[in-house]
C-alpha cells in the first residue's frame, strides 16, 4: 500500500512516502530562521509550511519515483502542535485524500514519535517501555500493542527539549539548543557542578525540568557568567546540566522497566539523538535490556514516522469505513449546497 504522508506540526515541512512500512522517500525542510528569534514564532512557521508544503510533497513522490494516481492513502499530522502549522498540512493531506478518493488518516505526533523506531531494521518487541523526549513533551509509556499502552508518566512542567533549549539560550548558544548543548558536552566535565533534578512525589515516573532550569540561571549568575564566560566553562556547564537530565530520564527509564518487568526499552523524539544519553542507555545491554533508539533521521520531526503510524493505523482499525472520503465529500458536498443558497 502506498502512502503519501505529511508533517507540519512545528516548524518541519516535510512530506515521505512508503510502500507498507518501507520507506521510499522522507523530504525535510527545516525553518531555520526561527534561530533568529530564540524559538519557533508560530504565524511565521504556518506561512512558511504554505509556500513549502507543495513543492515538498512533489519532491517526496519523484524521489519515490511515485506518481499520484498511485497514492492509496495519505495521512498527516493532526494533534498535538502549533494549530496553524498543523492546519496547513492536515488539510492539504485532506483535500489531496479527497480529490483522489482514497482514505485520510489523521496521525497524532506523539505517537508517531514512539513508532518511529519501526522505521529500523531493528524493532521493539512488545512489550517494550517508550521514552518519549522532544520539544514538546516527555512521556514514559508502557506499549502493550500497536495503539494499546498506559501512560506512566510526563513532565509536570517542562518538556526534556525545552529544559536543553531554554539552557542553551542562558549559555549564548544558538537554537535550537540541544544539538549545541551535545556537542559542547562532549569537551566538558559532567562532574564540575551538580545541578539538582527534582522529584516529583505524587508520581515517582513523572519528570520535573523547570527547577533545573532556574538552577542552571542561579548558579551563572553566582559565578558572573558574563564576566567570566569562555568555552572551557560553557562546555563544562553543558556537561554537568546534560549530566542532570540524563540521570533523571534513565533512573525513571529503568525503574519503570524494572516495575513492569519489561526488557525492551525504546527511546524516541529528537532529544533521544543525544550522544551522551545514547551511551548511558545503551549501557543497560550489560544487564540484559535491549535498547532501541530511531535513525537520526527519524528522531527529529518527520513524515516517514507518521505514515508509519497512518499505515498501522489503517491496517489495525476494524473500521476503516471512517478513514474514507465519503464522509469528508458529504460535508463538503452540505457546505456547498449552502454556499449555493
Ligand atoms: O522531536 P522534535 O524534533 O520536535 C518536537 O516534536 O518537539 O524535538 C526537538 C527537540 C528540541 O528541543 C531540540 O533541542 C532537541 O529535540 N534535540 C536535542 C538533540 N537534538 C535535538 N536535545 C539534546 N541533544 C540532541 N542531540
Ligand atoms: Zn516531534
Amino acid at each position: 500500500m502506498i502512502t503519501l504522508a505529511i508533517e507540519t506540526s512545528c516548524d518541519e515541512t516535510s512530506a515521505a512516502v512508503l510502500d507498507d512500512d518501507k520507506v521510499k522517500s522522507n523530504i525535510i525542510s527545516s525553518q531555520l530562521f526561527h534561530s533568529k528569534y530564540g524559538g519557533v514564532v508560530p504565524e511565521v512557521a504556518s506561512r512558511e509550511h504554505l509556500n513549502k508544503i507543495i513543492e515538498i510533497s512533489e519532491e517526496a513522490l519523484k524521489r519515490a519515483s511515485v506518481s499520484l494516481s498511485s497514492i492509496e492513502l495519505i495521512s498527516a499530522t493532526s494533534e498535538p502542535g502549533l494549530i496553524g502549522a498543523l492546519l496547513v498540512g492536515l488539510n492539504f493531506g485532506k483535500s489531496l485524500a479527497m480529490s483522489l478518493d482514497i482514505p485520510f488518516v489523521p496521525v497524532n505526533h506523539i505517537q508517531a514519535h514512539l513508532y518511529s523506531n519501526f522505521l529500523g531494521a531493528q524493532k521493539a518487541h512488545f512489550p517494550f517501555i517508550g521514552l518519549i523526549v522532544s520539544g514538546g513533551h516527555t512521556l514514559l509509556i508502557l506499549v502493550d500493542d500497536f495503539f494499546k499502552h498506559k501512560i506512566l508518566g510526563s513532565t509536570i512542567d517542562d518538556a526534556a527539549g525545552e529544559a536543553f533549549d531554554k539552557v542553551a539560550k542562558l549559555l549564548g548558544l544558538g537554537y535550537p539548543g540541544g544539538p549545541l548543548i551535545d556537542k559542547h558536552s562532549m569537551h566538558g566535565d559532567k562532574h564540575f557542578h551538580k545541578f539538582p533534578v527534582a522529584n516529583v512525589k505524587e508520581n515517582e515516573f513523572d519528570f520535573s525540568f523547570s527547577g533545573i532550569k532556574t538552577s542552571v540561571l542561579y548558579y551563572l549568575k553566582k559565578i558572573n557568567f558574563e564576566n567570566h564566560k569562555d568555552e572551557k566553562l560553557i562546555n563544562d556547564i553543558s556537561a554537568s546540566f546534560q549530566q542532570a537530565m540524563i540521570q533523571s530520564l534513565f533512573d525513571r527509564t529503568l525503574a519503570a522497566a524494572q516495575q513492569y518487568e519489561v526488557r525492551d526499552i525504546s527511546l524516541s523524539g529528537g532529544v533521544s539523538a543525544n550522544k551522551e544519553l545514547q551511551r548511558r542507555f545503551n549501557s543497560l545491554t550489560e544487564q540484559g535490556y535491549n535498547v532501541y533508539f530511531p535513525e537520526p533521521e527519524y528522531s527529529t520531526d518527520n513524515a516517514a514516522m507518521i505514515g508509519l503510524t497512518g499505515y498501522y493505523k489503517f491496517k489495525n482499525s476494524k473500521d476503516k469505513k471512517k478513514y474514507f472520503s465519503e464522509t469528508l465529500k458529504q460535508n463538503a458536498k452540505a457546505r456547498l449546497d449552502y454556499e449555493n443558497f
